[in-house]
């Protein structure tokens, strides 16, 4: 099957004022071209620093990640991201919504 993501022992940790926060630990996985994948655990597991890191919002303590073979750096016009709470920009249509993105 054809590879569209790889995650690859990648690792997150945080910093704040208590001291570093282990959020995720080698974590390995690939989906195929076509999978749907769903990520569940428990609140605090790491799923939304996962999904932030895919998406290149947060960085990675470690590891790596590649989009349809290519090792991602930074933010991916590939990847699109719905975070829990859905943050549309309320005076636009659904469609300009998605439509939606910054200049660069
Ligand atoms: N910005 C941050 N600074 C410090 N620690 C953080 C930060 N964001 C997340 N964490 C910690 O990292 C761990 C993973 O958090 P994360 O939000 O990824 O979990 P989650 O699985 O998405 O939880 P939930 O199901 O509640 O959304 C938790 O221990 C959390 O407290
Ligand atoms: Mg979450």
């Amino acid at each position: 099957m054809e590879k569209i993501l790889e995650v690859k022992n990648v690792s997150k940790k945080y910093q704040n004022k208590e001291g570093e926060v282990l959020a995720i630990q080698n974590v390995n996985f690939r989906v195929g071209k076509g999978e749907f994948v769903s990520i569940i655990g428990p609140s605090g597991c790491g799923k939304s620093t996962l999904l932030s890191i895919i998406a290149g919002l947060e960085k990675k303590t470690s590891g790596e990640i590649y989009i349809e073979g290519e090792k991602m750096e930074g933010i991916s016009p590939k990847v699109g991201y719905m975070l829990q709470r859905d943050c549309l920009l309320e005076w636009r249509t659904i469609l300009s919504n998605t439509m939606f993105r910054t200049r660069n």
